[in-house]
């Protein structure tokens, strides 16, 4: 399976140890992380590296560096991974095995600052999702967020995802979003 995805401007990679200096600036950025999760240290995404970068069901259930392929630099994350529900932190040990894991798989990503306002969530997004559609068995993709995530529900209703209105998962009740492999693929049949 081809894990490396492209756009025009955007270059999806699967995360490596080497991407350490980009999670640091990322996770530690409390700008980056206020609506995802409590602040973090320096330490804890040190001691997170190996397990970010575990993947699972050959490679297509993890996540990818977000790389900008005019200058190389590292932009964010993006991934796919099963959704948690009654707690507020995805069980990695969900991540193994040839399988994708039972459960729903939802759609995330996280940028530097710097990064914002460009289009670029929605462009990583969009190419996810065709990968998740196109490359991979799942049937369906979820997404949710902080209610006062507008930035991020923007994302996730230009990248085609319909909005389902308040869930619950994250051990909260939040905005939900959805997109079946089915109305992927009406809303990406070509005319005629
Ligand atoms: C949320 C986030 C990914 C958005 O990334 P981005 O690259 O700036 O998003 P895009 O440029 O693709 O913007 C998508 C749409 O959202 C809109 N948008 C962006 N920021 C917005 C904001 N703060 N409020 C309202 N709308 C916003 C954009 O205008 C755009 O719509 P448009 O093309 O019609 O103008 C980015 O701000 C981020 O990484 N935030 C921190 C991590 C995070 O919250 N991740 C999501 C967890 S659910």
């Amino acid at each position: 399976m081809e894990l490396n995805l492209t756009t025009d401007r955007l270059l999806l990679r699967p995360l490596d140890l080497s991407d350490l200096d980009m999670e640091l600036e990322l996770l530690t950025d409390h700008m980056v992380t206020r609506y995802v999760c409590e602040d973090v240290t320096a330490d804890q995404v040190r001691q997170w590296m190996p397990i970010l970068v575990t993947r699972c069901a050959g490679g297509c259930i993890g996540m990818w560096c977000v790389i900008d392929r005019a200058t190389d630099e590292k932009l964010g994350h993006a991934l796919l991974l099963p959704i948690p529900i009654e707690t507020t932190e995805t069980d990695w040990s969900l991540v193994t095995g040839d399988a994708i894991p039972a459960g729903e798989i939802e759609i995330g990503y996280l940028f530097k600052q710097s990064a914002w306002g460009k289009g670029y969530a929605t462009e990583a997004c969009t190419r996810l999702l065709r990968f998740g559609f196109e490359d991979t068995p799942l049937e369906e993709i979820v997404a949710v967020t902080d209610p006062r995530n507008v930035a991020s529900q923007n994302v996730l209703l230009k990248s085609g995802m319909i909005d389902e209105g308040l869930r619950h998962a994250y051990a909260s009740q939040c905005p939900g979003f959805r997109l079946t492999r089915q109305q992927w693929v009406e809303a990406n049949r070509s005319p005629g």
